[in-house]
């Protein structure tokens, strides 16, 4: 039955639609408010009184407005769209996301890292491309960066290392002392530091970087086999960066630029489309590399790129709150087909993404819209703060002869033969260098000039035993980029040179 006023509300709702009738204020109760101009005061001059119910909830929701912040990739922009699959990878996958002519809706979240919510988008940093796909098997996140490696390889560093990139605990100012105090100690970290410091750390937009997933994962055919897979997304709009005076003059117009330049080509139409390529290992074929493949501080070089389909964005968010702030991207969800694999990095991952969500969103947040699946959810999971749910069953719980849950042998986890002894060790095959080399030599001479100036004036601050180790692994990986470096970070070159010829390839 409605209340009077709910019916007003229904009405006038349905009515403004066509005409110029405008739906009534309420309250979050549904109650026509009366006056939301003045307070309720006792008398002319008198306080205000408790008994307002309209003011008191209007402060009271405001206060709690805000949800805790990522505690990194806090500033971001996100958009729906559809991904289509291009080729037929059964042989590889069971994933339904796959199968020729499936259609999957996603939604996509670009980010900035270090820097707080609302921070100029010209800042350098990596930058998030996180996919949701809600596919016909639950939902499968691909949660990735526009740079393919990333800076450490076991996740027991990474809480040391985002405290080293944040703002100084004592003053909040940025401090690139700090940054490098701890850099000095991860060589594996210089690939992707020289990515940072060259102009790929300060993208023109969203729509110019292609995505990486970094990792390898693991596909498992409808057979159980085995094979390891990098993922790339590549920008159909080209790759664009922003050189260091071009980053000046962009902030001073827009600390938005990546948001606006998205957010306008969707509304024009103009929908940004990216292809996914794989790259595919055999199990067997892991320890022929003289690098570790399985370590998220290496690309695969040589190893061929197949495309097996493609995003198009299409849509902008109704409600950025709702959306882009309320999203949860977890590498921990994965569907039949696709796994995590053994990379030491990605095993950490798994489990902290899950948990920081717990907290940000609660222990429902996988039943807000932008994060429920398309397909049922059906487990005895129950509870908790802010259940939205409408639960009718008895069962919550499995194994049940009233209610059977049963579980899919298909959907099984590979296995994967072990041996050994439990242990704390470095990995075996580091080479820390080399291909952090091979990319310097990739950049034409404007970009390796700008890489030069950039990680030159930004390591001229650290202290003097950082700042030298430092440059000795930009030398160790190309003498040029070591030479040009410590030239602008007014090092002497022949301590750098001697440092350099202590480390291991
Ligand atoms: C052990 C290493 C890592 C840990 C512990 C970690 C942890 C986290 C945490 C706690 C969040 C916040 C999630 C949320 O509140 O929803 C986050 C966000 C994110 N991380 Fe990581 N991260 C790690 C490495 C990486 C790597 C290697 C990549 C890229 C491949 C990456 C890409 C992202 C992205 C894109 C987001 C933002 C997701 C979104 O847009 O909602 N992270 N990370």
């Amino acid at each position: 039955m409605f209340s009077k006023n709910r019916l007003a509300v229904s009405l006038a709702t349905a009515l403004c639609a066509s005409q110029i009738f405008a739906a009534p204020l309420t309250r979050d109760n549904g109650a026509l408010v009366g006056d939301n101009q003045n307070s309720q005061t006792a008398g002319a001059n008198g306080p205000v009184i408790l008994q307002d119910v309209q003011l008191i909830q209007k402060l009271q929701r405001f206060d709690r407005e805000r949800i805790p912040e990522r505690v990194v990739h806090a500033r971001g922009t996100g958009a729906h769209g559809v991904f289509t699959p291009s080729a037929d990878i059964s042989d590889l996958t069971m994933a339904k996301v796959f199968k020729p002519g499936a259609q999957t809706p996603v939604f996509v979240r670009f980010s900035s890292v270090v820097h707080g919510n609302h921070s100029p988008e010209t800042l350098r940093d990596p930058r998030g491309f996180a996919t949701k796909f809600y596919t016909q098997d639950g939902n499968w996140d691909l949660v990735g960066n526009n740079f393919p490696t990333f800076f450490i390889r076991d996740a027991i560093k990474f809480p040391d290392m985002v405290h080293a990139f944040k703002p100084n605990p004592k003053t909040n100012l940025d401090d690139n002392g700090r940054t490098f105090d701890f850099f000095q100690h991860i060589p594996e970290a210089t690939r992707t530091l020289t990515e940072l410091f060259s102009d790929n750390g300060t993208p023109a937009g969203y729509r110019f970087m292609d995505g990486n997933g970094v990792h390898a994962y693991k596909f498992v055919n409808a057979k159980g086999e085995v094979h390891y897979v990098k993922f790339h997304w590549k920008s159909l709009q080209g790759i664009k960066n922003l050189t260091p005076d071009q980053v000046k003059d962009v902030q001073g117009k827009d600390y938005s630029h990546m948001t606006t330049d998205l957010v306008n080509s969707i509304k024009q139409g103009d929908y940004p489309k990216w292809d996914l390529y794989i790259q595919v290992l055999n199990p067997e074929d892991l320890a022929k590399f003289d690098f570790d493949p399985l370590d998220a501080t290496k690309i695969w070089p040589n190893v061929p790129e197949k495309k097996i389909g493609q995003m198009v964005l299409n849509k902008n968010v109704d409600n950025f709150f709702q959306e882009t702030e309320q999203v949860a991207m977890a590498p921990a969800n994965v569907v039949p087909g696709i796994e995590p694999s053994e990379d030491k990095l990605l095993q950490g991952r798994v489990f902290s993404y899950a948990d920081t969500q717990m907290y940000r969103l609660g222990a429902n947040g996988m039943s807000l819209p932008i994060n429920r699946p398309v397909v049922a959810v059906n487990n005895g999971n129950q509870d908790g703060a802010m259940n939205m749910g409408h639960t009718t069953s008895e069962v919550n719980y499995e194994p049940s002869a009233r209610n059977p849950r049963p579980q899919m042998d298909q959907a099984r986890y590979s296995q994967l033969p072990l041996n050994g002894t439990t242990q704390q060790t470095k990995i075996v095959k580091e080479q820390n260098f080399k291909q952090a080399g091979e990319l310097y030599r990739s950049f034409t001479k404007a970009e390796r000039q700008d890489l030069i100036n950039n990680f030159g004036g930004a390591v001229s601050g650290a202290d003097e035993q950082a700042k030298y180790k430092v440059i000795s692994f930009l030398y160790k990986a190309d003498p040029e980029y070591g030479t040009g470096v410590a030239k602008v970070a007014k090092a002497d070159l022949n301590r750098v040179k001697n440092m350099a010829a202590q480390l291991q390839d």
